[in-house]
């Protein structure tokens, strides 16, 4: 359905401007020749899985408390404590998973003091993220309730650094029974007698760092434990594609070291235990780890550095999947980089343990690149997890009190509905070059895929973002007669949306010029394109 709004939406909009088929922004003629880009509709890749675009809410500053949970007194509009607003607003985005409760937080999470009636539960510290009170007002129950309002899947991370095996398979238990054992009664008296859905397990979360700085020879030994013993006993999850998928920790920022080891374990495994992912978490910083730049007030020179790191993600899946290749030629085992974004300098005056950041159009270009890159490598990505979904580093939504504004992020987000599940249809094109300084960067990208109906879309960038790009795209196996949609720009790399003006970066119709099978489009610099091809 809101496929089809888009695309009415800037069909209707180029009707009523008399301008169909025509660019809607007033853009510059190119100065370099134009991007000649062929997509061979006829030929189908891989399917991208909808849980590429999955989200990641950690209990970690505002991310939970005040993002989500305001809490069912609260006079900011909640159902059962959960803030309408937010939730309305992660439906339009058709949020597939959220990897809770961490990230570090996950690795000190101890999941009894989060069931059970609010007043009874205890005040806990947050070590890792300002040292501040964690209330667990929002715990399990509260954690599918707000699953349940967006219509997104579990996606648990156990604690595997500081809990025990037994710690996290009595959760599990608790979590997924239908049989009446103690633990499942415990949860219907809690209010739910029906067992819970968990997607996926993921296996301790970056257990070469915060989760334990276990050796990987070590973790694999933790967590070959956790993997055979941490049971889904839902009887809608005992087999085929609905079963829980575990996913082990891999790729320690720099070395892989873990991944290896993983997969070799997973080779070499005996019928015990199983895996069906390994994680990586890659994080753009566009400076240095100690000095990673500003969120906002930026030129062009940030800018190029925030592309140029974010383009590293081509070169981390490929090592990653070369690794996995080894032992698994047949790809039996998902690639998931569960934490992945832009992570700069905390805003001025906000506890720097909460990583709040502002979100501009810069980080809408990186969102598509990455998005694009998994897209394109879907035959090994199965999932993605972008770091984190509300107030914390590349947010698709920052909350203030009772306020609440979109970030360029969540149009990028919702601009790609479309690819949730497509087919990933192959394109070629040689990029040009967009120089800043001794920095040389691919000047345009792109990706194509068939929708779950079979209709072509497409995502153009422009990188550039001093220079229009013009591209001139063929379309071998389907006669195009236009190709409508949105696009996302704004006058400068730095636009953001505030909560006094909400809409500085905000998508509006966008076209193509057809001419049989050839389409024009002209775009801005620094813009992302999503169109409908028909
Ligand atoms: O997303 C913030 C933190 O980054 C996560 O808690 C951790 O896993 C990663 O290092």
């Amino acid at each position: 359905m809101r496929i089809g709004a888009l695309a009415n939406r800037a069909a209707a909009c180029a009707a009523a401007t008399g301008l169909a088929l025509q660019p809607l922004a007033a853009v510059a003629q190119p100065a370099s020749a134009p991007i000649e880009l062929r997509v061979d509709a006829g030929r189908a890749g891989p399917t991208i899985s909808p849980d590429i675009f999955g989200q990641f809410a950690e209990h970690l500053g505002s991310g939970i408390y005040g993002g989500i949970w305001v809490g069912p007194d609260s006079p900011i509009p909640n159902v059962r404590g959960i803030r309408s607003d937010v939730v309305q607003a992660l439906r339009a985005i058709r949020v597939p998973n959220v990897r809770w409760p961490g990230g570090c937080f996950g690795d000190n999470y101890h999941w009894r003091n989060g069931i059970g009636p609010q007043s009874k539960r205890p005040a806990t510290l947050n070590p890792d993220w300002g040292g501040v009170i964690e209330p667990n007002s929002f715990g399990t129950a509260e954690y599918f309730d707000f699953l349940g309002q967006i219509g997104a899947d579990a996606f648990i991370s156990e604690n595997v650094g500081s809990g025990t095996v037994q710690e996290a398979a009595d959760w599990f238990e608790y979590m997924t029974s239908d049989k009446p054992t103690t633990l499942a009664k415990e949860r219907a008296s809690n209010g739910h007698p029906a067992p819970y859905k968990v997607k996926y397990l993921g296996l301790g979360n970056e257990s070469w760092g915060c989760g334990g700085a276990m050796s990987p020879d070590h973790y694999v030994e933790e967590m070959k434990r956790f993997a055979r013993f941490t049971r889904n006993y839902n009887p809608a999850q005992q087999s085929g594609t609905s079963a829980m998928k575990k996913i082990a920790v891999g790729w320690d920022s720099g070395n892989s070291d873990y991944t290896d080891a993983v997969m070799k374990a997973w080779k070499d495994k005996v019928w015990s235990w199983d895996i069906d992912g390994v994680s990586l978490h890659g994080y753009t910083i566009p400076n240095s780890w100690e000095k990673k730049g500003p969120s906002v007030g930026f030129g062009e020179g940030e800018y190029a550095k925030g592309i140029n790191a974010t383009l590293k993600m081509k070169e981390w899946i490929a090592k990653q999947s070369a690794i996995m290749d080894k032992y698994d030629p047949d790809k039996k085992v998902g690639l998931y980089v569960d934490e992945w974004g832009i992570w700069t300098d905390p805003n001025p005056g906000s506890n720097p343990g909460f990583l709040q950041q502002q979100n501009t159009l810069r980080d809408a270009v990186i969102a598509a690149l990455n998005l694009n890159i998994f897209m394109r490598n879907a035959d090994r990505v199965r999932g993605a997890n972008i770091a984190q979904m509300i107030n914390v580093l590349q947010a698709m939504i920052l909350t203030d009190g009772p306020r609440m504004v979109l970030t360029p992020t969540y149009h990028v987000y919702h601009m790609y509905v479309p690819f949730q599940g497509a087919t990933l249809v192959p394109v070629s094109f040689a990029a040009g070059s967009y120089a800043y300084g001794d920095m040389h960067l691919p000047k345009v990208d792109a990706v194509a895929a068939r929708d779950t109906s079979g209709r072509l879309w497409m995502s153009l960038v422009n990188v550039d973002p001093t220079r229009p790009a013009r591209f001139s795209v063929s379309i071998g196996g389907l006669r195009a007669r236009s190709a409508t949609g949105e696009i996302l720009t704004a006058a400068a790399v730095d636009a953001h949306n505030s909560f006094a003006a909400p809409n500085q970066v905000a998508p509006r119709p966008f076209a193509g010029r057809s001419s049989g099978r050839q389409i024009a489009f002209d775009l801005p610099p620094k813009s992302i394109a999503v169109v409908q091809v028909r």
